[in-house]
């Protein structure tokens, strides 16, 4: 939902036509990435956080460049399995340990900075001075609370130490 780049760039190496409309050799192309992903073209209730259309039936469904968080074709992202990688591991370890939770200090919209467009689902501004580059006005501010107590009653097995943990 929130892709860190908004948009992707190639310049035509040579005139091509495409649908009727000719791109002549050097002229820069934006791809624009965000406008995709929100495109209810292509996406359902395109604000709605629905991890279910990330199901590979769902995905059957659409046209790969649809969803272009890494961009596509032979310049895509050469980081994008490390960064998943990275992210689901961060995630996980994060979650795992602690509920997130948003304060009081971040501030809510109702409208969207792009457009003036109405938003249901997703009431963060963002900033659209920054290039590009997907990022909040304001800073987003939570709270980390720990999910478990930890007790002190340590037990041995098989010469291993396990610490108990008692969610909260
Ligand atoms: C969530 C994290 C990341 C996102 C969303 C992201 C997204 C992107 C996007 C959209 C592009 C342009 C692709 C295109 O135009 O088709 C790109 C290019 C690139 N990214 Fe990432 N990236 C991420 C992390 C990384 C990491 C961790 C690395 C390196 C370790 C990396 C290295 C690169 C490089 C070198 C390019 C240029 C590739 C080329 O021009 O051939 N990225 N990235």
């Amino acid at each position: 939902m929130y892709p860190p780049n908004t948009r992707s760039n190639r310049e035509a190496v040579e005139n091509v036509t495409i649908k009727g409309y000719t791109i002549p050799k050097g002229a820069e192309v934006t791809v624009p990435i965000y406008a995709l992903h929100y495109n209810p073209e292509f996406w359902e209730e395109p604000e709605k956080f629905n991890p279910e259309r990330f199901l590979p039936k769902e995905k059957e469904k659409r046209h790969p460049y649809c969803y272009l968080p890494f961009g596509h074709g032979p310049r895509n992202c050469i980081g994008m399995r490390f960064a998943q990688l990275e992210t689901k591991m961060a995630l996980v370890n994060i979650l795992q340990n602690f509920r997130v939770r948003r304060t009081s200090e971040t501030e809510v919209n109702k409208v969207m900075n792009v457009g003036e467009r109405e938003r249901k689902y997703d009431p963060i501004e963002f900033d659209n001075t920054s290039g590009g580059i997907l990022r909040p006005k304001n800073p987003v501010m939570v709270t980390l609370e720990p999910r478990y107590t930890v007790v002190e009653d340590i037990e041995y097995h098989s010469g291993h130490c396990f610490r108990k943990l008692y969610e909260k």
